[in-house]
């Protein structure tokens, strides 16, 4: 059981989009009874909820189970024994969990379906690639649907990626579909003196590609202390500037165990959220922008998944989807180790 009080010393630092939008000792004592009944319902239908970190902070510390990175929970959805897997995050990564673990059920409680990067691309589109390039072995991100991944020979996360495609072992590679993070990959490669040909496509994340690196350089100029800190997903000319370079985990960890004056993090406002409650000493400068599929998960929605799901609230993939995506997940844990 949680009470108001808990929930609001836990979220009482957190200002998601700015210092107004604080959590009020009224707002967690509202929150507070329906997280209950969400934990009760969990244990009662052997329940497990998995929650990305960009997530509304009362699903992070109101009903998680585990809040990570896609890498992460990913590891999570393939072992868990829970009948029912409810993934607070985007449906490409609901999906994961889908092949990874095939015989439970997977419910996503966003209500706006989608990830500019995963809906940049069709398995049509990555045929007419592969006939473009038929020498390339395809690397997909994780950001992309079941369906792209099972047309694809290795997915990555921002975890693993510059790892998996440094030592895949084909010399020509067609990166998907993050035309930013292709370009950061191709400079990594650039940069170690690789002769691999990297080729990559034109998505973007929109959150992302916002980050302007003259803003970037008037933040610097304002704050020299302060460490930037970037998520791959953004463009060369910031990643090149940046402190650290990470998924939204590894920028957790960083940040936790480092100790400079001010952070600047570049990514979704969810994990500033997440590291001014559980890092409140330190300060956290510049603004963050919000991912509205990530935003989409509610507590209702995770409640009504629970108790009488929508339909169009599971995953459902067809065999060819689950066996084909699973080979290409099935690289990445080999390459990632
Ligand atoms: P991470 O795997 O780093 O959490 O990234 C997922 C994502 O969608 C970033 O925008
Ligand atoms: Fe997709 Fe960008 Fe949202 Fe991540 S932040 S889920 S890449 S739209």
């Amino acid at each position: 059981m949680i009470t108001a009080d808990a929930l609001f010393e836990k979220l009482s630092h957190v200002t998601l989009g700015g210092t107004i939008c604080r959590y009020s000792k009224d707002t967690c004592a509202t929150l507070a009874p329906q997280i209950n009944a969400i934990n009760a319902l969990k244990a009662q239908k052997n329940a497990i909820i998995l929650a990305h970190s960009y997530v509304a902070p009362e699903i992070v510390y109101g009903v998680a189970d585990h809040v990570g990175d896609s890498f992460e929970l990913s590891k999570i959805a393939q072992s868990t024994s829970s009948d029912i897997i409810i993934f607070a995050a985007v449906k490409f990564m609901a999906e994961t969990a889908k092949v990874l673990n095939p015989t439970k059920r997977v419910f996503i409680p966003s209500q706006i379906n989608g990830c500019s990067l995963a809906d940049s691309i069709t398995v049509e589109g990555v045929q007419i690639l592969r006939h473009t390039y038929p020498d390339h072995a395809f690397i997909c991100y994780i950001n992309t649907s079941a369906a792209v991944k099972a047309h694809c020979d290795c997915t990555v996360t921002s975890s693993n990626v510059y790892t998996i495609v440094e030592k895949y072992p084909n010399d020509r590679i067609y990166f998907l579909p993050d035309r930013l993070m292709g370009q950061n990959i191709a400079n990594h490669l650039q940069s170690i003196g690789s002769t691999k040909i990297f080729d990559y496509y034109t998505g973007t994340c929109y959150v992302h590609e916002e980050y302007d690196p003259d803003m970037i350089a008037y933040i610097r100029s304002k704050h020299p202390q302060a460490a930037i800190v970037a998520h791959p997903e953004c463009q060369p000319a910031i990643v090149d500037q940046a402190t650290f370079v990470g998924s939204t985990s590894q920028m957790i960890q960083y940040v936790k165990t480092t100790t400079h004056d001010q952070y600047v993090l570049l990514t979704e406002c969810g994990l500033t959220a997440r590291l001014q409650a559980e890092e409140p000493q330190k300060q956290f400068i510049g603004s963050c922008t919000m991912c509205r599929y990530m935003k989409s998960n509610t507590l209702d929605h995770i409640q009504q998944c629970l108790e009488s799901p929508h339909p169009s609230s599971e995953i459902h993939l067809d065999d060819a989807t689950i066996q084909g995506a699973n080979q290409s997940l099935a690289a990445m844990f080999r390459y990632a180790s």
